[in-house]
């Protein structure tokens, strides 16, 4: 079986491109482009209208990469939310559009689970714990009771636009979490960094307060960027820690664009050797939005559900956006 995803929830139009074969299921392509600016965020119109301008040419990149025709696709899988209105849309229309024409199922599929479960096929990770550290998310995941459900999460915003938005006050220019990586390198003294958490959730807004003022007060980029990666990393990894002995659960799992950071992988790593466990992170071009892990998680769906038959809605008119969708309303029947 093979099955085209495209993720669209934010600023990267990707797709990809899963296929099943022989009880091996493996990813054929991954393409994607990215909406940027040269400074601020996101504008939403703007970034549809990018999506719109590039989508043939990565549909038709994908079908390339994986030397497929159109015809020898299965079914199409679009990720429905958590994600900004203006780009889901697209995402919807261009594989509505597909779905049509080929006369295929579509399957809808969640963001954040799909980040869990390219991880799954990638690594040997089996029932990870994940830390899903990305722009606009940040939450510890893990499988219990059913569902994938939320052990932690940001009570504010997702780290890596914390990160963003950090950089940019320093007028680093965006995405801003790979300078300050590049700068954390070079920093040589720990500036006082409040540390939140509450409960297993964490917080990034005062800090940002708190880094901001320390910026005009004129310390240097790099002791702010290394004391920023010190304290908010520790803060994700303790919560990660303990979702891991409530589970009781032996794997970690990073996903989302942050975790290409090594700092937080070597983190991870010392802290999952410390309990025994094992810590899997997939490629970047895994861990950042793409089009691969929706089509895996499409093709993993439509696989058990026509197995179970399971009642999941899979026509093309049917299938809707879903911006605001929680990763514990998903309902995980492909698990046993
Ligand atoms: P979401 O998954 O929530 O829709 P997104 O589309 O913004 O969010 P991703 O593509 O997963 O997310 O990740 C982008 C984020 O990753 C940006 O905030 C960027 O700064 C951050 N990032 C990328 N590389 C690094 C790095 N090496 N260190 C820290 N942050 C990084
Ligand atoms: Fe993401």
């Amino acid at each position: 079986m093979i099955v085209l995803g495209i993720e669209s929830t934010a600023h990267t139009f990707g797709v990809g491109i899963a296929e099943k074969k022989n009880g091996k299921g493996r990813i054929i392509a991954n393409v994607k482009d990215s909406y940027r600016t040269m400074q601020g965020g996101i504008i939403p119109n703007e970034l549809a209208n990018h999506h719109i301008e590039i989508c043939d040419s990565v549909i038709k990149e994908a079908l390339e990469k994986a030397s497929v025709n159109l015809s020898d696709i299965d079914a199409v899988a679009v990720s429905q939310g958590p994600g900004m209105g203006h780009a889901l849309r697209i995402g919807m229309i261009a594989a509505r559009t597909l779905a049509i024409k080929l006369n295929k199922p579509l399957i809808g599929v969640n963001h954040c689970v799909a980040h869990l479960e390219i991880g799954r096929l990638l690594t040997k990770a089996k029932d990870p714990v994940m830390l899903y550290a990305s722009g606009a998310n940040t939450q510890i995941i893990a499988f219990e009771g059913g569902r994938y459900r939320i052990f932690g999460e940001t009570l504010d915003m997702g780290i890596g636009n914390f990160l963003d938005t950090l950089a940019r006050e320093m007028s680093l220019g965006f995405p801003g979490g790979p300078k300050i990586d590049e700068l954390a390198k070079k920093g040589k003294r720990y500036i006082t960094t409040p540390y939140v958490i509450k409960g297993m959730d964490f917080g990034f807004g005062g800090i940002l307060t708190h880094l901001k003022k320390k910026l005009r007060e004129g310390h240097s980029k790099e002791d702010i960027a290394y004391s920023t990666q010190e304290t908010v990393f520790a803060m994700l990894i303790e919560a990660s820690e303990r979702a891991m002995a409530h589970c009781q659960k032996k794997e970690l799992l990073l996903g989302g664009g942050v975790a290409c950071n090594r700092r937080l992988q070597e983190m991870a790593g010392t802290m999952c050797r410390e309990r025994k466990s094992e810590f899997y992170v997939p490629e970047n071009e895994f861990l950042v939005d793409n089009g691969a892990m929706i089509a895996w998680l499409g093709l993993v769906k439509y696989r058990s559900a026509s197995a179970k038959g399971t009642k999941e809605e899979f026509s093309p008119e049917r299938i809707a956006i879903r911006p605001y969708e929680r990763t514990e309303e998903v309902e995980v029947y492909w698990r046993d």
